[in-house]
């Protein structure tokens, strides 16, 4: 294998791989999340956050990408601890809504580090993360809202989702994924 010489890394790109470790954490939490559903026989919630995991695994390997395009060392990271005990599904929907709200805090920390270091580049590639927290916040909002509001009727709450699938297919405006998006 070619050694190069790499890139040392700045502040930004110290967050970018950071940001790797916390979206593959994000991953793996979703589908501790999707299996305690399937489970419990909720096969229409069990599939959305079977997808958000796909979609977190995306993000990850689209910060990888940057990484190797910007010729950067990039390193496949483990993850930490993932919670596997709920007591029901609305605590279960929170730790999701929870996550996200910590990961748009993620990205606004690696937007602004961008900006302090006038790294425009990374500047600009951050700015569809911060676009997909604002969507992610707001669809596990509805999500908590629905089931909330279910009262502990969760055929209601899978019967919302049959009639509103949330997004599917890929969208056009996504950094480039490491490997090809799934
Ligand atoms: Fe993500
Ligand atoms: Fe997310």
């Amino acid at each position: 294998m070619a050694t190069r010489k790499k890139e040392p890394r700045s502040k930004f790109y110290e967050l970018v791989q950071q940001q790797v470790r916390n979206e593959f954490g994000a991953a793996q939490q979703y589908l501790a999340l999707a299996v305690w559903l399937d489970n419990e026989d909720l096969p229409e919630l069990a599939k959305r956050l079977y997808r958000q995991s796909v979609e977190e695994r995306n993000h990850a390997l689209a910060l990888v990408q940057y990484l190797m395009d910007t010729d950067h060392p990039v390193e496949i990271p483990g993850t930490g601890e993932i919670r596997n005990d709920f007591s029901d599904v609305s605590d279960l929907i929170e730790l999701a809504l929870e996550q996200e709200r910590e990961v748009a805090a993620d990205v606004k920390a690696l937007a602004k580090a961008a900006r302090a270091e006038d790294d425009y580049q990374g500047e600009q590639f951050i700015q569809w993360f911060i676009k997909e927290q604002t969507e992610e916040i707001s669809q596990m909002t509805t999500l908590l809202n629905v089931v909330k509001r279910a009262g502990g009727n969760l055929f209601d709450v899978e019967n919302f989702l049959v009639r509103r699938p949330g997004p599917t297919g890929a969208d056009p405006t996504m950094p480039p994924v490491a490997g090809g998006a799934l």
